[in-house]
């Protein structure tokens, strides 16, 4: 999940005698295609963070995972899914070029489960699947685990992290600028402003409408004359809380929508960007920490340059990582 460094969860993990547990291992089918949502509910809900909703929360992913043959599980005899994986297409853009990734996500395990491998080989599965549907590239939006470092996986992707204070009510907009709440309504416009930005993912406005609706999704829109000139976004779901993960559109008037962002989360807001585009606004705090960048992914490059090892697919994946064009993924994306 993005933004982990800041939004700190805890890991539920529980303890089984051995005996049991490597029997109830040893009866798990893995399972792989369309998986049954009710099941796959209840796994997300009681195991990803112990709080439900996921389902709601990744709209996307979650379609993937049921109807388009892109779901990997573990199933124990009763049917219940005791693992899960999902990967979707995510075709990004960089400048001139585009890049065929797989977004990875909802990775989990019943917290009775771990530790045994289960994730890792949905993982796998998820990549070798995109990888023969023609991705180049492999994302997790994730902090850095070992697991995924064995799989292949290195941080990757650049973007600056600012903080955004806001001047409070003494802010003042643009002559004939008015900033309002947005919505699913503002789909077409919002796309149409996303695509000033030379990096970014394909978006179709229906999948915007889908991510516009996730709980917690607060648009700030800025208007002159009916139209709209710029937006941000802050929140998703239950991540990228105080976080604005997505903006465009006039600096003026996106200042003000960033000015009203703020007074609406009632502090100051962390501002993603790509760290090859200008930030937003200008950094007014002193804090180093204030304004940064990082790296934004997990990730794992499925072009094979050359050897192609069939007993280690993960041979072929790190090297050439950096011989892939520059490329950023906007919060509400990721997946
Ligand atoms: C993260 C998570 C999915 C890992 O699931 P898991 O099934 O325990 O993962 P694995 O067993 O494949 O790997 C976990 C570790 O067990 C190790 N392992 C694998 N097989 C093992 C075995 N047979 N015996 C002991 N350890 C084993 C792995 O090497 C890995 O070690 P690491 O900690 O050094 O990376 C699980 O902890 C979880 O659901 N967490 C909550 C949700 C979450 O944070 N998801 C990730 C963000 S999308």
């Amino acid at each position: 999940m993005r933004m982990e460094y800041l939004l700190k969860r805890s890991q539920l993990r529980a303890e089984l005698p051995r005996v049991e547990i490597e029997s109830r291992i040893a009866s798990l089918v893995r399972v792989a295609g369309n998986l049954e949502l009710e099941p796959l509910r209840v796994l997300l809900d009681r195991h990803f963070d112990g709080a439900a909703g996921l389902v709601e929360e990744f709209p996307l992913l979650i379609e993937s995972a049921v109807s388009s043959g892109r779901g990997f599980a573990w199933r124990d005899p009763t049917g219940n899914y005791v693992a899960h994986a999902a990967w979707r297409p995510v075709e990004l853009v960089s400048r001139e070029t585009r890049l065929s990734a797989a977004g990875i996500g909802l990775v989990t395990t019943h917290s009775e489960y771990r530790e045994r491998g289960l994730a890792s080989a949905l993982v796998e599965g998820c990549v070798q699947q995109a990888r023969e549907q023609g991705a180049e590239l492999a994302l997790l939006f994730s902090a850095p685990r070992r697991l995924y470092a064995r799989l292949g996986f290195v941080e990757a992707g650049s973007e600056r992290i600012r903080l955004f204070r806001g001047v409070g009510s003494g802010a003042k907009l643009p002559t004939g600028v008015s900033v309002r709440n947005g919505g699913i309504d503002d789909a077409g416009a919002l796309l149409e402003l996303l695509r000033s930005h030379p990096l970014r993912v394909e978006r179709s406005l229906s999948d915007l409408r889908r991510l516009l609706a996730i709980p917690h999704t607060h648009v700030h829109v800025a208007e002159r004359e009916n139209a709209v000139v710029a937006y941000c976004i802050e929140g998703k779901g239950r991540d990228l809380r105080g976080v604005v993960h997505e903006w465009a559109g006039e600096t003026a008037a996106l200042e003000g929508a960033l000015e009203t962002a703020c007074a609406a989360y009632g502090e100051p807001l962390w501002v993603l960007s790509p760290a090859s585009e200008p930030a937003p606004f200008v950094a007014r705090g002193r804090d180093p920490d204030e304004d940064r960048v990082g790296s934004f992914v997990l990730a794992r490059s499925l072009v094979s340059k050359g050897r192609l090892d069939p007993e280690d697919s993960r041979s072929l994946a790190v090297p050439s990582l950096a011989e892939l064009p520059d490329f950023y993924v906007w919060g509400l994306d990721s997946v």
